[in-house]
């Protein structure tokens, strides 16, 4: 699996830019008022970089998988960079990445859950792996999706699934790799056995937007292309475009659909 390949996969799991500032303001939170100095942010992108370059930060370096996403990050933020930070390609499961370089806070933001497309396998290894760029007496913030359950309780988190499900399958059938979340407990157990101390785990209820809808549904169709029987294609074109619309009802008629969770987890390394 190459990281080309599941970059083409344009962050599926990411539930809305409202939901995700929440999540960034509980961390702002839980780190109150100590001192950002040097910041890693290990799978970037768009939300959680504009974040980091908001922050009190003294140099951040931010890490991603895929050389198409750093160049559209790189050319949307070319303004904000400053000569100590840095937007780098590399891959976690690399030895090398960053050799010897502390920092005082590590954020892995949504990571966890798209390793898979990037370094499967490597999931169990990752927060000890980038545990090591963290000085004693740093902080680890860990954000991510809970793995969706397999039912739903109404018609709202039903068509979530509904989503979900066409998304993963369309991805498959074009070949590529899907997104794999882990839940909190999960993470807390690799947070400890990497050495670090838990502070704070919480969850965060997701609102699904017309956003989430169009994103999820985007992404199917972006792999249209890639599925050559004829008549399969067309028939998950005309199933899109159906659940793209009885999807876009339902949360204009209640405004959003409440359903699943995220997680922010806090940890630090003892110094
Ligand atoms: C879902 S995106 C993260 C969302 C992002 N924080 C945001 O603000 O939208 C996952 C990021 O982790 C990166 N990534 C995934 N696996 C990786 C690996 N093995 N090594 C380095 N980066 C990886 C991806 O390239 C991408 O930049």
């Amino acid at each position: 699996m190459t990281a080309a390949v599941a970059e083409a996969n344009p962050a599926p799991m990411t539930p809305s830019a409202p939901t995700t500032d929440q999540l960034f303001a509980l961390v702002e939170r839980l780190h109150a008022d100590r001192p950002w100095g040097r910041v890693l942010d290990a799978g970037t992108g768009a939300h959680s970089l504009s974040w980091v370059m908001g922050l009190p930060t003294t140099a951040w370096t931010a890490v991603t998988g895929g050389e198409g996403g750093k160049d559209q990050l790189a050319r949307r933020h070319a303004d904000r960079v400053r000569p100590q930070d840095r937007l780098i390609v590399g891959d976690w499961a690399e030895p090398g990445l960053l050799a010897g370089e502390l920092y005082d806070v590590v954020l892995a933001d949504y990571l966890i859950g798209a390793l898979d497309g990037f370094a499967p396998y490597f999931q169990d290894r990752l927060f000890a792996r980038i545990a090591l760029h963290l000085r004693p007496g740093g902080w680890l913030y860990a954000i991510g999706l809970s793995p969706m359950p397999d039912h739903a309780e109404d018609d709202g988190g039903r068509l979530i699934l509904e989503i979900n499900r066409l998304r993963d399958a369309c991805i498959l059938l074009a070949g590529h790799r899907c997104y794999r979340e882990y839940p909190d407990d999960w993470v807390r157990r690799h947070l400890e056995a990497a050495g670090l101390v838990v502070e704070h785990s919480e969850r965060v209820p997701i609102l699904f937007r017309a956003r989430y809808v169009n994103g999820q549904l985007d992404v199917c169709r972006s792999k249209l292309p890639l599925i050559r029987d004829l008549g399969l294609r067309a028939a998950l074109d005309q199933q899109i475009e159906d659940l793209r619309r009885r999807a876009l009802a339902e949360v204009e008629r209640t405004g959003g659909v409440r359903f699943a969770h995220d997680w922010v987890i806090a940890a630090h390394k003892p110094g």
